[in-house]
């Protein structure tokens, strides 16, 4: 059988997934109260009751990660905030990766390509507008001023439009995009069991699986 190299530990996994579950939810709830044809759906208000329970998940899942994982979590948020000249690198070979899949043209990258540290980015920022809006409308509906909770509605709109859009492009490129095959090995195989073939990690990731050749530092997210 092939090498594998471990790249996403469990608790990492866990807390994916459970953000994808959350996730769907109050994205799906969202949408019926952003569509107006869709509203007669939130008439009775179980959606608006499914969207404040999937909020608590989407709030109590990372902290409880972060107070079991602080030292990951420290060194895993700093990472989405160092940018260098090597992701200027991934800005210009992307089209050419993405949509002629030259594999050559893209430079070595670590354990997450520039690609995915704006996901990252997007999450961890829009995540906390999320909580903050949110909160604000659940919480002070009855005692904020109406132009506080337009302004509200307004972000929260914002952060629904940019990861909503975003959340399909990261399902096409982590699970249906041909260089992420096969999805036995290779990116969903990282998030469903934790590890991908060394071919792989290699191919996508080469200065990480460089260092955890060498024994440098066996980092997984
Ligand atoms: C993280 C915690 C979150 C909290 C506490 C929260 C809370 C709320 C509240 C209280 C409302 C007003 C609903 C009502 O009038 O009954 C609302 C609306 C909405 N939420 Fe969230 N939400 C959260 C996350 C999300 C996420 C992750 C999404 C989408 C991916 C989302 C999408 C929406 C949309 C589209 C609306 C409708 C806004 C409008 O009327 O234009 N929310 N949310
Ligand atoms: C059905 C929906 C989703 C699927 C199938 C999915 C799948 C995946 C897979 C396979 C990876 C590993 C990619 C790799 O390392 O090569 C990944 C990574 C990640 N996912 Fe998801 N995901 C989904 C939804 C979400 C949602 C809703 C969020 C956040 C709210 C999220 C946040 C992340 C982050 C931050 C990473 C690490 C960075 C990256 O690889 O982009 N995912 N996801």
């Amino acid at each position: 059988m092939e090498r594998e190299v471990e790249r996403y530990r469990r608790p990492t996994r866990v807390l994916h997934w459970v953000n994808v579950g959350a996730f769907t939810v109050l994205f799906l709830t969202g949408l019926v109260l952003f569509i107006p044809p869709l509203g007669f759906l939130a008439q009775d208000g179980w959606t608006r009751l499914l969207h404040r329970i999937a909020a608590v998940l989407f709030i109590l899942a990372p902290l409880i990660y972060v107070l079991l994982n602080w030292k990951a979590s420290l060194s895993g948020i700093k990472d989405a905030f160092v940018w260098g000249a090597e992701d200027i690198g991934w800005l210009i070979a992307a089209p050419r990766y993405y949509f002629l899949c030259d594999e050559e043209s893209m430079p070595p990258q670590e354990h997450m390509n520039t690609g995915q540290k704006m996901w990252w980015l997007m999450v961890i920022v829009f995540g906390i507008v999320f909580v903050i809006t949110g909160l604000i409308m659940w919480l002070f509906k009855e005692t904020a001023s109406a132009a506080l909770l337009q302004g509200m509605v307004l972000l929260h709109d914002i952060a629904f439009i940019a990861t909503g859009s975003m959340f399909f492009v990261h399902i096409y490129l982590s699970v249906i995009h041909p260089l992420m095959r096969p999805l036995r090995t290779g990116a969903w195989s990282s998030m469903a069991r934790g590890k991908v073939s060394a071919h792989y990690a290699k191919s996508h990731h080469a200065k990480w699986y460089d260092r955890i050749s060498k024994g440098e530092e066996v980092k997984s997210g």
